[in-house]
């Protein structure tokens, strides 16, 4: 198999890909394969023949058909040489977070192509931090920005323009500028919440979208899925969930912001009682953790934890009116 590029895709030469492209798809099978989460020729290309059958109404051997014109269409991927990675690497952005302890502590700000987990009590400044990165990534380069746009999916109802119009002006921005790149959407529940990633993907088609913040990643998954029984089903899920993200910030070369809040941990007796929800999932597919933890108002402490490439720290930033800030 020749080896490809697998995501050669800056913020302006992206994937172009269209299930109605397919044999046999007309516009009525894509719809119903959109609809049941078949957004691209990737989705279609490792699903299940039953799967796909059942989600577009059609018979088993036509889904096989189309999975297998897909199998050959899609970038499945496959190997990549080291060279490209290194030239996929140096096409990384970073979105600097306004501070210097936090840009310091991530190795330069937030980084494109990656998942970025904020997890922490409430009150610790997720929703604060996700704001001000959706500032800051308006920014031009010289100022720690990407000059790109923002999808904001909220699932707490915490989004507040009032913050972002105090942030911009503090930065420089225009406040109404600022907030009109700045694409909110209310996730409902967690399937609402996924479906909204494959939203996402067609307005990251249209405009040049660097930062797609989820806030927050887990609560959702966590009020739905209650109970022991339940936790395979919400861990599958979010894994899915998750991997779309990761496949978001590779294909847009976006970064990816994800908040999460910490669940209490009876079990433990010394040391810190609380953690990240979402288990090992979550600690796999994030590429950067930072721990949040309060200290003396308006201070607060952001610990990086099993980072790849970088050396475990600690931050010290504070919350104000005009943003973030050291
Ligand atoms: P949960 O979502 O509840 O888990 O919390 P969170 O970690 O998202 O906390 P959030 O980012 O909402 O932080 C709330 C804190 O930010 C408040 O307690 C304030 O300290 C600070 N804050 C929020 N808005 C303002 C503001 O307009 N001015 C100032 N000075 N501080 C603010
Ligand atoms: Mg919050």
């Amino acid at each position: 198999m020749p080896t490809k590029p697998a995501a050669k895709a800056p913020a302006d030469e992206r994937i172009e890909v269209t299930l109605e492209d397919l044999p046999g798809v007309g516009g009525t099978t894509a719809d119903k394969l959109r609809e049941a989460g078949f957004t691209d020729l990737m989705e279609l290309a490792v699903a299940s023949p039953g799967a796909v059958a059942e989600a577009a109404d059609i018979g088993l051997a036509i889904a096989q058909k189309i999975i297998g014109e897909a199998r050959r269409r899609a970038d499945v991927g496959g190997f990549e040489s080291g060279t490209m990675l290194l030239e996929r690497r140096k096409k990384l952005g970073r979105i600097s977070t306004n501070t210097k302890s936090l840009d310091e502590l991530l190795g330069g700000g937030v980084e494109t192509q990656a998942i970025t987990e904020f997890a922490g009590e409430f009150g610790t400044g997720k929703t604060q931090l996700a704001h001000q990165l959706a500032v800051d990534v308006q920014l031009p380069a010289e100022q720690g920005g990407l000059q790109g746009e923002v999808v904001y999916i909220d699932t707490e109802s915490t989004f507040r323009p009032e913050r972002i119009v105090d942030m911009a002006k503090a930065v420089g921005l225009v406040p109404e500028e600022a907030l009109g790149r700045i694409h909110v959407a209310r996730a409902f529940n967690s399937n609402h919440q996924m479906l909204l990633v494959a939203k996402a993907q067609e307005l990251a088609r249209e405009k040049p979208v660097r930062l797609l913040v989820v806030d927050s990643l887990t609560a959702h998954f966590r009020s739905e899925y209650v109970g022991r029984a339940e936790l395979a089903p919400r861990q599958q899920l979010l894994n899915k969930h998750l991997h779309e993200l990761l496949r978001f910030a590779d294909t847009y070369n976006a970064a990816v912001v994800v908040t999460n809040q910490v669940s209490a941990r009876p079990d433990i007796l010394f040391g810190d009682p609380t953690r990240p929800i979402g288990g090992n999932i979550v600690a796999h597919a994030a590429t950067y953790r930072l721990y949040l933890r309060k200290s003396k108002p308006p201070r607060r402490i952001a610990r990086l934890i099993d980072s790849p490439n970088l050396p475990e720290g600690e931050a010290v930033y504070s919350l104000t009116t005009e943003g973030v800030r050291d």
